[in-house]
């Protein structure tokens, strides 16, 4: 039997994968245990899901670690959150330098501690230059918030002057996004069974091919990643245009 990862064509990888990483809390509590120790569980898959997809060549990778919707959860477990962002990143940075990984947050830092921006802020200056897998984590993010944050700026450049509103497009609307630097992702997958996308990353994946697993997160290994690329690449994008015209 081939190998998995064999059967990807590593020709056409997706350039960015994205990844809703949900399922930690029903994880532990098919264990008896607390949620917070779902979420511990879910290291392990993080560092499997962000090493498989740099051995593959993929270029970014999105995790969506803490929604604005989050800091809705009880306050302890929001803490218990935090406490392992923090510490995750301090175990991690080594492996991240050793293995040439960029990483950038996403987010709306205003919500954050100042213990965690200030890790951020230290680790995305020493990542800055590393040239493998761009990781990207969208912590206190929100796609609306986002989108009407871009809007705002957008609203406050036209009314100084700085641009003329005729010139608003879709390609100037992604630059006030702050996955500017970043292509939108081909592939988005959600684990644990959610057919939902909860305020992911709405403009960007316009055009994404969507990937749901029924995969609880802390159970998420390279073989997942492999599946979901895999089947990926049986796909046709079309776009909107028709198959005859894709394979002209
Ligand atoms: C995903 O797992 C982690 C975060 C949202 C922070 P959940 O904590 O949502 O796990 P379930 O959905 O309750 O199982
Ligand atoms: C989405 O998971 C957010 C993250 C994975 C960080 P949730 O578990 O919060 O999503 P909903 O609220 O069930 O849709
Ligand atoms: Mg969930």
């Amino acid at each position: 039997m081939t190998e998995l990862k064999d059967q990807i064509d590593t020709s056409r990888l997706p350039c960015h994968i994205a990844i809703i990483m949900d399922g930690n809390g029903r994880w532990a509590r098919e264990r008896g245990s607390h949620r917070i120790f779902g979420h511990q569980s879910g290291i392990t898959a993080v560092r499997e899901t962000v090493e498989g997809a740099g051995e593959l060549g993929v270029k970014y990778l999105t995790l969506y670690a803490f929604s604005k919707e989050n800091w809705c959860r009880p306050q302890e477990e929001i803490e218990a959150l935090m406490s392992l962002m923090v510490s995750t990143i301090n175990s991690e940075t080594e492996t991240l330098i050793k293995n040439n990984v960029r990483l950038l947050v996403i987010g709306d830092m205003h919500n954050l501690p100042d213990y965690i921006t200030a890790k951020l802020a230290e680790v995305t200056a020493i990542t800055r230059n590393n040239s493998g897998l761009t990781l990207i984590i969208a912590l206190s993010y929100g796609a609306r918030w986002e989108i009407a944050d871009a809007a705002k700026r957008i609203a406050e450049d036209v009314v100084s002057g700085k641009i003329d509103k005729s010139k608003i497009n879709e390609t100037m609307f992604s630059e006030y996004l702050l996955t500017r630097f970043v292509p939108d992702p081909e592939l988005l997958i959600r684990t644990s069974g959610e057919y939902r996308i909860s305020n992911f990353l709405l403009w960007q994946i316009a055009y994404t091919e969507l990937f749901f697993s029924d995969t609880l997160w802390p159970d998420f290994r390279k073989n997942h990643l492999y599946e979901a690329i895999i089947d990926y690449q049986k796909r046709e994008r079309r776009f909107g245009k028709t198959s005859e015209q894709i394979n002209l």
